[in-house]
């Protein structure tokens, strides 16, 4: 009974980090856009211009049509012309994905 009880916590315990990794937090994915990503792209939801001229806002980004969240997760992996390759853990690019998600869940039709 005792062993039966140890193998199904230990089956619980390795399921959680699985969901919270599948869900994204969009305050964490918020302020790691506002420290990372802010220098070149506008991240409040609404902004109009990004710093860097080329770079589009977080908002034009959330509302471009096939930018879903592998796309996201491929472009975070693979090298650019003008952007960085940023390296983020896969917690950090699920956190930025449901940040984005947000913005396009709350915006205003375009
Ligand atoms: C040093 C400047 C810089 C930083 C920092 C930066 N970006 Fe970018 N990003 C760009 C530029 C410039 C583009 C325009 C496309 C290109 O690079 O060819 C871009 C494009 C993108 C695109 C693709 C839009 C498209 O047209 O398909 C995504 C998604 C993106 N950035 C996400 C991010 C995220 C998330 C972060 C933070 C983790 C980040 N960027 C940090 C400069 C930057």
């Amino acid at each position: 009974m005792l062993r039966r009880t140890i193998v199904l916590a230990i089956a619980v315990m390795s399921c959680a980090p699985a969901f919270s990794q599948e869900a994204g937090d969009v305050m964490q994915g918020q302020e790691l856009a506002q420290s990372v990503c802010a220098e070149c792209h506008a991240v409040a939801p609404g902004a109009i211009r990004s710093p860097n001229g080329h770079a589009p806002t977080f908002d034009t980004i959330a509302h471009m049509p096939g930018m879903t969240p592998i796309a996201i997760r491929v472009w975070l992996r693979s090298a650019h012309k003008e952007m960085p390759n940023i390296m983020l853990s896969r917690d950090e690019t699920d956190n930025v994905i449901a940040y984005l998600a947000s913005l396009k869940a709350d915006g205003a039709e375009r």
